[in-house]
């Protein structure tokens, strides 16, 4: 598995196995250990996906040594504060069945609770301090946000010491946020693609199903690829061990740059949620 390199060294392999709606149980488990079966060294799941316990078991389970996987959690929006962000990572390490996480991230920047007078600001930079420290005890290998848009980050990176590495935010096929992606990357912050695949509204596509035949892949492989072309990494999930398996297939075709371009354009896929509009 080919890996991106964190602005802080760290090693990151450029396609993660998202988790979200893997039910907790048999779900969750038997597909995150397929994945980690057929080569993915990449989860991502979150307190809030309700399936840390499952995901860890599965880890366990492979017997695939814990320095060989990149493991991601994040933190929910109920967990705000200094203490109780503190106590959520204990219980999340605890689920997971393990004594670090390779990245921690602030799931949003704008919980529902937090909005009056702007609290979410000050919230934010309590929570970050934990990290902080966190990170610097070895306890976190890297650091950083997820659904932060330019404000968010603007308003969080005057009162950092260590910088957040990565930005995890829906990217696919006709969500591009350019000026987002721009802003992050002007701060050496690796961009994580949440929904690459449209949460599925992307199969419905004529458009993008005949460019798929051109390069004799699926569409989910086709998605996926601009995301690596575009420098993003993707996290497709999957329930299903053929779509799983496939998805990794990736790395062996690029796109022509004027499909990219078809691609960026695209209309009528799911889009991201507004952070600071969302009802939770
Ligand atoms: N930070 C955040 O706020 C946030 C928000 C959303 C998502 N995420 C992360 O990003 C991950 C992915 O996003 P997502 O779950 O929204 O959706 P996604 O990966 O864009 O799409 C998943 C859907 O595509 C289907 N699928 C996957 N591979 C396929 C294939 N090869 N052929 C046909 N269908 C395929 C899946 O069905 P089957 O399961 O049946 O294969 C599922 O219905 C999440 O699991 C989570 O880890 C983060």
């Amino acid at each position: 598995m080919e890996s991106y390199v964190l602005k802080n060294g760290v090693k990151i392999p450029k396609i993660g196995f998202g988790t979200w709606k893997l039910k907790e149980g048999e779900e969750a488990y038997q597909s995150v250990l397929h994945a980690l079966k057929v080569g993915y060294r990449h989860i991502d799941t979150a307190q809030v996906y309700g399936n840390e316990a499952s995901v860890g078991r599965a880890i366990k389970d492979s017997d695939i040594p814990r320095e060989e996987i990149f493991l991601t959690t994040k933190i929910w929006n109920d967990k705000h504060s200094y203490s109780l962000a503190k106590q959520a990572v204990e219980e999340s390490m605890q689920k997971l069945q393990v004594d670090y996480l390779d990245l921690l991230l602030i799931h949003w920047p704008n919980p529902v609770h937090l909005r009056k007078d702007k609290a979410w600001m000050q919230a934010n930079q309590e929570v970050w301090q934990l990290m902080e420290e966190l990170y610097q005890a070895g306890k976190l290998k890297s650091i950083g946000v997820s659904n932060f848009m330019v404000h968010h980050l603007a308003a969080l990176l005057p009162h950092t010491k260590v910088k957040p590495m990565v930005n995890q935010v829906l990217l696919a096929p006709g969500t591009t946020q350019d000026d987002l992606v721009n802003f992050c990357r002007q701060h050496d912050m690796l961009l994580e693609a949440y929904s690459p695949l449209g949460s599925g509204s992307l199969f419905e596509q004529e458009q993008v199903k005949e460019i798929a035949q051109k390069y004799n892949k699926s569409v989910a492989q086709l998605a996926l690829r601009w995301s690596l072309d575009k420098g993003f990494l993707p996290l497709p999930k999957s329930k299903t061990p053929a779509n799983i398996e496939s998805n990794l297939a990736i790395f062996d075709f690029e796109l022509d740059p004027e499909d990219r371009k078809k691609l960026d354009l695209l209309e009528g896929l799911k889009t991201q949620s507004d952070p600071d509009q969302v009802d939770f």
